[in-house]
């Protein structure tokens, strides 16, 4: 049997998660444990509980992602896990895991960077795509412009100086009480108001023109609030929703395809949280095709934290010889 079964493991946030990926490409199983309903409580991810939650989910969640493959560990070719960036105590657990499964069962141990893992959502969806390509990475706590060279080989092209555009979403969502996580309350909401209502800064870079800033389009958003508030205006909250969206979802199309046709590059890839964001996939959509290049783009369930983009990640990793050690530790800041 030439087939590689990669068990693959992901609990850099909040999210407990396993999956079997045959061959990189076909997700044999994929189980997702959210803990999204505790952190809510706190309006946002509290690192240690994430951490205890992780240690009570994971051998759960490993089990059934076996039993729904319908394979046992003896059939896994490796294993494969996120051990950065992340919040550390989160990645430890499930690099622990990864580590005992690989040292007790004899398999390979293939580390996984959290946003080539999200990249590799794109060859689980799309199985035509192949590098290179460029991929505009949006989540909450990435923002990243990247020319995906061939499989595993990365060029970071282009990055937020400040907040993550997820991050942006839901300090936004926060301030006008929609609670968290912001993003997909915002995109809702943004539906029903006018995306022209209210001008927003569209912030450069000076000398880097791939760089994003989303932190001045967040302030120029609260300080709105603040002066209606003041003045007593009552706010149209869909139709600040809708402007902010606006702003962000324009500077990252504006530069995503800056990007492609700089690079006459005719394949642009989304991937992360916010890339489910119904907005920027119409622009990117509507954009794409008057540029004539192909857009890819997951399917919203592989877009946020899942298993399955780490096992699709790691079978490149494990095909390009990429093993790891019983030292293999977690990364919280760890480099693409
Ligand atoms: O990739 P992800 O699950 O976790 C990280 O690796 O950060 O991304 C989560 C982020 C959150 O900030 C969430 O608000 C945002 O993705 N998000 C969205 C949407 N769905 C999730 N942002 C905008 N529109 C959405 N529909
Ligand atoms: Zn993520």
């Amino acid at each position: 049997n030439k087939d590689v079964l990669i068990l693959a493991i992901e609990s850099s946030c909040d999210e407990t998660a396993a999956a079997v990926v045959k061959n990189g490409r076909t997700v044999l199983s994929s189980v997702i444990n959210s803990q999204i309903d505790i952190h809510t409580l706190y309006g946002g991810v509290v690192p240690e509980i994430a951490s205890r939650k992780h240690i009570e989910n994971i051998n759960p969640v490993i089990e059934l992602a076996l039993k729904q493959a319908d394979v046992t560990l003896d059939d896994i070719t490796a294993i494969g896990v996120t051990y950065g960036p992340g919040l550390v105590g989160a990645l430890l657990v499930g690099v622990a895991e990864a580590k005992a499964i690989a040292f007790a069962k004899k398999k390979p141990l293939v580390g996984v960077h959290h946003i080539e893992g999200h990249i590799s959502a794109n060859y689980i969806e799309h199985p035509d795509l192949e590098p290179p390509f460029a991929a505009l990475v949006v989540s909450g706590g990435h923002t990243h412009l990247v020319m995906v060279k061939d499989y595993g080989t990365y060029e970071i092209i282009g990055r937020t100086r400040d907040d993550a555009a997820g991050e942006a979403f839901d300090k936004v969502a926060r301030a006008v009480g929609l609670g968290y996580p912001g993003g997909p309350k915002v995109d809702k909401l943004a539906k029903e108001g006018n995306p022209h209502a209210i001008e927003f800064p569209r912030a450069h870079v000076d000398d880097a023109p791939y760089d994003f800033s989303f932190s001045g389009i967040k302030s120029a958003v609260l300080n709105y609030i603040n002066s209606c508030e003041m003045k007593q205006i009552e706010i149209n909250k869909a139709d600040l929703v809708a402007s902010f969206q606006n702003a962000v979802v324009e500077a990252l199309v504006s530069r995503a395809i800056r990007l492609t046709e700089e690079m006459h590059i005719k394949k642009l890839a989304i991937a992360g949280g916010v890339a489910s964001n119904s907005a920027l996939r119409a622009a990117l959509t509507r954009e794409c095709d008057s540029h004539g290049i192909q857009f890819y783009s997951p399917s919203p369930i592989l877009c946020t934290d899942n298993a399955a983009m780490i096992g699709a990640a790691a079978y490149y990793e494990y095909m390009r010889g990429t093993r790891h050690g019983y030292d293999l530790n977690a990364v919280p800041n760890l480099k693409l």
